[in-house]
């Protein structure tokens, strides 16, 4: 009888000890996930945005960081609906012109944030061609074809994926846009990586492969206005922009074909210059383009990704950098916005309320031989990357 009890006493010990070597085990486990949650300094949250008139579902993706920074992009023409960024004050706030609902993005729009494919900018007549090929694409900018096409890239549902690790959050957005897709060649499989980072960078990396030689050039549409402030023009915005040269067009907005200094000429922002000191100024190309609306040839070609561009907002401190491994920065002072586009909390974007700063291949490459080739064949890897980093000075 002792010898039992002794056993079941000694049993009942051995268990409870094993019992308390798991919970301690346990809480260590616990602990150890409380921490990397707090270590882990991003977050990726979606939603559902609505549904389109043609009644696919889309959603909505917000990144954030632990800075403040807070972007949101839907899987409707990877659009990003929303980039909020601290002033100097800290306060985190909308920088991004957009509205604040799905249908109004599928209505006509000049491109707000949206993702721009095959090709962004004008090609003249929508005339090129390849391989002895000629091919005729949409014209939705008379005579040209602008910005991938009526139905271009900014229309399409993307599938995305998200991933989280470390201080990093990424979006990756997939399209494939089928052989003669708004004229076309080729069946294009694009990727389009969106990543928000702690130092208050937004990368986004492009990445494209065909199975039949054609053209891309891929950018993303953002407005910006770093003052928050959507009722004032950007005028009073400094801008910088890494570049000797510009790529002069005629008045259709297409390259003349020659590379023009900019030496004493309103388009010299190699010294940072406010948007307004010379917009007014009489000058050809700022007619023809009605204010700004060029593309610069980057300096430094050779060199992979690398300065570009900033602009810079002194009442609110925001400093947005621009660096990309692109040739060019097709940079626009919204002289189209009409005032006839919804604010989202009331009110309508006026003329000039938001600027673009376009990273990629000069317009019309296709038909300038001596331009950077935008050519794509089936043993190439279209790759890219553009950086907007934010920071208050
Ligand atoms: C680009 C073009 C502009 C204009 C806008 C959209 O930036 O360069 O001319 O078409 O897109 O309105």
């Amino acid at each position: 009888m002792n010898v039992l009890k002794r056993c079941i006493y000694g049993f009942s010990i051995l268990s409870l000890a094993l019992i308390s070597v798991q919970c301690k085990g346990n809480q260590k486990e616990e602990k150890q996930e409380n921490t990397t949650q707090k270590m882990d300094s991003v977050s990726i949250e979606k939603k559902e945005y609505g549904t389109t008139p043609a009644g696919q579902k889309v959603d909505v993706y917000t990144l954030k960081n632990q800075k403040g920074m807070e972007v949101n992009i839907m899987t409707y023409g990877g659009i990003i609906t929303s980039l909020k960024v601290p002033n100097k004050a800290g306060v985190s706030e909308e920088v991004a012109i957009g509205f604040n609902n799905l249908e109004q993005y599928t209505k006509p729009n000049p491109y707000f944030g949206a993702l721009i494919g095959r090709f962004g900018n004008r090609i003249a007549n929508g005339k090129f061609t390849l391989d002895g090929k000629e091919y005729q694409l949409a014209i939705n900018n008379r005579p040209n074809a602008l910005h991938g096409g009526p139905e271009g890239f900014h229309r399409r549902i993307w599938t995305a994926e998200e991933a989280k690790g470390g201080d990093v959050a990424s979006l990756k957005l997939k399209y494939v846009s089928k052989d003669m897709e708004e004229g076309y060649p080729g069946n294009l499989t694009v990727f389009v990586t969106y990543t928000l980072k702690n130092d208050n960078s937004l990368d986004v990396l492009y990445e494209a492969t065909t199975d039949k030689k054609t053209i891309v050039n891929l950018t993303q549409h953002c407005y910006f206005n770093l003052s928050s402030d959507f009722t004032k023009p950007i005028l009073n915005h400094e801008i910088t922009i890494d570049a000797d040269k510009l790529v002069p067009v005629a008045a259709t907005l297409i390259p003349t074909g020659e590379l023009k200094d900019v030496t004493n000429t309103p388009f010299d922002f190699r010294k940072p210059k406010l948007v307004g000191k010379e917009i007014e100024a009489k000058d050809e190309q700022l007619k023809n383009g009605l204010g700004y609306d060029h593309c610069w040839v980057l300096n430094n070609q050779d060199k992979g990704e690398r300065f570009a561009a900033s602009a810079y907002d002194a009442t609110s401190g925001r400093l947005m950098e621009v660096y990309t491994d692109q040739p060019g920065i097709q940079f626009y002072s919204g002289n189209f916005l009409d005032g006839t586009l919804p604010m989202r909390n009331g009110g309508t974007y006026a003329r000039r309320t938001g600027f673009c700063l376009e990273t990629q291949h000069y317009p019309d490459s296709p038909n300038k031989k001596d331009f950077p080739t935008t050519v794509l064949s089936p043993e190439e890897n279209y790759k890219t990357k553009t950086t907007f980093k934010f920071s208050v000075k």
